[in-house]
């Protein structure tokens, strides 16, 4: 048997429509889109349609995504008692999603999809707002999140950048927890389970766990003229710089040109953060590519990822719940993906025990 690929880089092991990553070019195809003008005009129920259904969504289509978004928003609502007393949102998302059923989701799978999506931000909020959540209501998705997370009025430029955010992130290739859906769908298991597996993929800090302690680096640098020292300092320590380096992309990370083009667009006091962003990015990009001149490591998506979140008033506590909320919907992709050339996903470990004695 061959060497073990402990993290499997570089195997295929699935055939998939849903998403290429181009780590060469920086490119990301959402279902035969570039990123960047997917971006530029679908809101999250339109890239829902576009990976779960294949198509972008007509006016009517995309009223009805939105009701079933509602609908799951109103379900977590009704059982926002599951959210109450874990230590961090992922925790209270694993939990509260595992009380649902495949069956009150519906059958339709792109209803089913918008029923979980709707209800996984439903839970985000519950954990977040406890008791004063205010109720849903049938507004789109992005503005009735920020609405009831934020308590007070949301500007359309507001839910225009959380559309942006959840539509850069909806899918990405293999990643660790999609993997994760799929393993658990291969086995005939139940999308419930398969998306609950994927929180738990997802919750570890090496998936999607970088955005808040980017922020707490921008406020350990504090002003444009202490980024050098400040990231110098951090690699003479041995410390990584938060947000810079991915394991595909060996260019700039094309989700961070779209959300950075997305805070620039939110303007405000996003605009004096942006400035400091970029300066502490420009910095650590140079001092890394003195250290390591054969590897390139760029801004990836959670430096302005951090930024856009904040921007929209999100605590950082719950970054990778919010990343959840779209993610949740590549998930649902690729388990129908899955389900549809069925084949149990079960790869071989190389023995390296003890031989029998007897
Ligand atoms: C994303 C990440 C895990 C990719 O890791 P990877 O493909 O396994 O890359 P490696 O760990 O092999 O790194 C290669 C080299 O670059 C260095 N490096 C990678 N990212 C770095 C960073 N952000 N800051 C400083 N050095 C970094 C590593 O220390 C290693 O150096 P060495 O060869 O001297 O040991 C890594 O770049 C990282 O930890 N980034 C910071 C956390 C982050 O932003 N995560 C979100 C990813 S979307």
């Amino acid at each position: 048997m061959t060497a073990a690929a402990s993290g499997l880089e570089g195997v295929v092991v699935a055939e998939t429509r849903l998403s290429h990553v181009d780590g060469k070019l920086g490119e990301l195809v959402i279902a035969g889109h570039r990123l960047q003008r997917l971006a530029e005009r679908a809101t999250f129920a339109d890239a829902l349609a576009l990976l779960v259904a294949g198509e972008l969504p007509d006016i009517g289509q995309r009223q009805r995504i939105e009701s079933w978004l509602l609908e799951g928003r109103i379900l977590a609502h009704e059982r926002r008692s599951a959210t109450q007393g874990y230590p961090s949102a992922m925790d209270a998302l694993r939990a509260s999603v595992a009380t649902l059923t495949e069956t009150e989701l519906g059958a339709e799978p792109l209803a089913q999809a918008a029923r979980l999506a709707g209800a996984f931000a439903g839970f985000v909020a519950s954990w977040a707002r406890g008791p004063s959540l205010p109720a849903p209501e049938r507004v789109p998705h992005a503005e009735d999140l920020l609405r009831r997370l934020n308590g007070r009025a949301v500007s359309s430029a507001e839910a225009a950048a959380l559309n942006t955010y959840w539509v850069t992130v909806i899918d990405h290739g293999m990643n660790a927890s999609t993997f994760t859906a799929r393993v658990i769908a291969s086995t005939g298991s139940d999308l419930v389970s398969a998306v609950t597996g994927a929180i738990g993929a997802l919750k570890g800090p090496l998936h999607g766990g970088a955005p808040g302690p980017v922020l707490d680096m921008l406020d350990a640098v504090g002003s444009a003229e202490r980024a050098p020292a400040y990231v110098a300092a951090e690699l003479a320590a041995g410390r990584r710089i938060m947000g810079l380096g991915h394991r595909v992309y060996r260019v700039r990370d094309p989700r961070a040109e779209v959300l950075e083009g997305a805070v620039q667009k939110l303007g405000g006091s996003a605009v004096g953060r942006l400035a400091l962003a970029r300066a502490v990015e420009k910095e650590a990009e140079r001092q890394l590519a003195d250290r390591h001149p054969d590897r390139a490591l760029r801004a990836n998506v959670e430096f302005y990822t951090a930024l856009l979140l904040e921007a929209l008033g999100i605590d950082r506590a719950l970054f990778s719940a919010i990343f959840a909320c779209s993610r949740v919907g590549g998930w649902c992709a690729h388990v129908a993906e899955q389900r549809a050339f069925p084949r149990l996903i079960r790869p071989a470990a190389r023995y390296v025990g003890p031989a029998p004695q007897d």
